[in-house]
């Protein structure tokens, strides 16, 4: 099957989220089994074309409507693993050094009108366009609206992010007539991008089952579940996967030894270089949690700094954070980590080699997200033999299963409530579990041998697919 990802970001020629670990290692995936998936994103300033070399010039496009300086023209580069990328390049992302920031709203109102202008004009068709997160999600909604040939997939990486506007940009970028146009029984759609891609595309997905209920709800929904429960019959969850190559103790070039679940004791190596690189004591059997995140309050920032003045005096354990985000939880986290100098180590920074250190060094990493929709990290964690402790919320839900008192069953340690006690009983009962070396080994090497590959989930996309193309073969007829 032929498969356009129309995306924002994708690994490893821009990444931002986990969005981009997503679209840089579906394609491959799918590709691997037989089809023929491509890429369209953005030309950032920031992509470094002498790693990514662009090939070709397909065509300039004049766009309409739009105040964007110079014209729009599309080259096409190639990912490592060959997965044919075309870009699209005009002065409105090309002259940012961001990716995100600065007139969000405009430059992917131009992105989404000029993937519908040069798709036709493609040397290379896709039978199906599948948009990701509300950066695309106007092009499922002009795609129905002129009845064209292409099926189109929409994926929810994360509702929270829906591309809100106001009054006026919407008659500022004539968006104004598309609102207006209600049809009936459809529910009235807010004034943001995303809720049109919830509308209008032929299935909505998101990236793990248990978020794709969550959102049905109030509680989750983001103000977007009415319209989510209009759609629900053509909503699923498909659990992200990681790339396996990327992500591989046994050949990471990152960390201080190499190893896997048959060598598990050479991982101790990675502790003692991870505790030797933050500055802390090293020690073998000091417990070492790690946690590499976003700090936004998605990722349970709160609770953890709530935590901070107990965990640290009723225990011994060291604690690296590795992210960044918000200047809040900056502030905060670098006061905190002066107030603890000997337990508490914090890096306000993007910095791979560090991070992959500590999956391979940390004996337990934290996630206790407030949502989650699918969550890379604990799955990325499991492949590097660090156990997983979570709070039961979307894909964590999917992909954690809480251990048994004498860690025979279950790959991590699992909380309920959104509050910092809660969190800290459980890195309590893990800092127990850990005391138990021998039963401790044991879960490391089960979580090790887990397969979180993208294999089951790019079968899955597959056989979505090939739905959608009969729903449209079905209204033909
Ligand atoms: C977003 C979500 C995260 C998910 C990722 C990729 O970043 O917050 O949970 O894993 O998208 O789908």
């Amino acid at each position: 099957m032929k498969v356009l990802f129309v995306a924002a970001e994708a690994a490893p020629l821009v990444k931002i989220g986990g969005l981009a670990d997503v679209i840089g290692s579906l394609p491959k995936a799918l590709n691997d089994l037989g089809h023929d998936v491509r890429v369209v994103m953005p030309r950032y300033g920031i992509i470094d074309t002498a790693r990514f070399p662009i090939s070709s010039v397909i065509g300039l496009v004049k766009m309409q409507a739009t105040k964007s300086k110079g014209p729009v023209s599309l080259k096409v580069t190639e990912l490592i693993g060959k997965v044919k990328v075309y870009l699209v390049d005009s002065y409105d992302f090309s002259s940012s050094a961001e990716v995100y920031g600065k007139d969000d709203l405009k430059r992917f109102l131009l992105f989404c009108r000029a993937v519908l202008e040069v798709l036709p004009r493609l040397d290379w068709q896709p039978e199906i366009v599948h948009c990701h997160d509300w950066h695309t999600a106007l092009v499922p909604m002009w795609l129905k609206r002129k009845s064209s040939q292409y099926s189109t997939v929409f994926t929810i990486h994360n509702l929270a992010y829906q591309g809100a506007f106001d009054n006026k940009f919407l008659s500022d970028s004539g968006l104004g007539r598309d609102w207006q146009l209600c049809l009936a029984g459809v529910p009235k759609p807010p004034f943001n991008f995303m809720g049109q891609g919830i509308l209008w595309a032929d299935i909505v997905t998101t990236v793990s089952k248990t978020y794709a209920r969550e959102i049905l709800t109030v509680e989750y929904g983001v103000g977007l579940d009415h319209l989510l429960r209009y759609r629900q019959d053509k909503l699923l969850g498909i659990v992200n996967g990681l790339d396996y190559d990327e992500f591989n103790p046994a050949s990471d070039a990152f960390i201080a030894a190499k190893y896997d679940a048959l060598a598990v004791d050479r991982r101790i190596a990675n502790k003692l270089a991870l505790q030797k690189w933050v500055g802390f004591a090293e020690d073998t059997e000091t417990p070492l949690i790690g946690m590499v995140s976003r700090l936004d309050e998605q990722k349970g920032l709160d609770i953890v700094i709530d935590s901070f003045s107990s965990l640290f005096k009723k225990t011994g354990a060291q604690m690296v954070i590795l992210g960044r985000g918000r200047e809040q939880y900056h502030n905060l986290l670098k006061q905190a980590a002066s107030k603890y100098p000997k337990q508490l180590a914090v890096f306000i920074d993007f910095n791979d080699p560090l991070a992959h250190l500590i999956y391979a060094g940390c004996d337990m990493f934290l996630m206790p997200s407030r949502f989650e929709p699918c969550g890379l990290g604990q799955l990325i964690a499991m492949r590097y033999g660090a156990v997983p402790v979570v709070r039961h919320v979307g894909g964590l839900v999917d992909t954690v299963q809480d251990l048994t008192q004498d860690l025979s069953e279950g790959n991590g340690f699992v909380f309920q409530d959104y509050d910092a006690k809660a969190m800290l009983a459980t890195i309590e009962r893990a800092l127990n579990g850990y005391k138990n070396k021998k039963a401790w080994r044991r879960v490391m090497q089960r979580i090790m041998a887990l397969d979180f590959s993208w294999q089951a989930s790019a079968k899955k996309y597959e056989s979505l697919y090939r739905e959608v193309l009969e729903m449209k073969e079905h209204d033909k007829k």
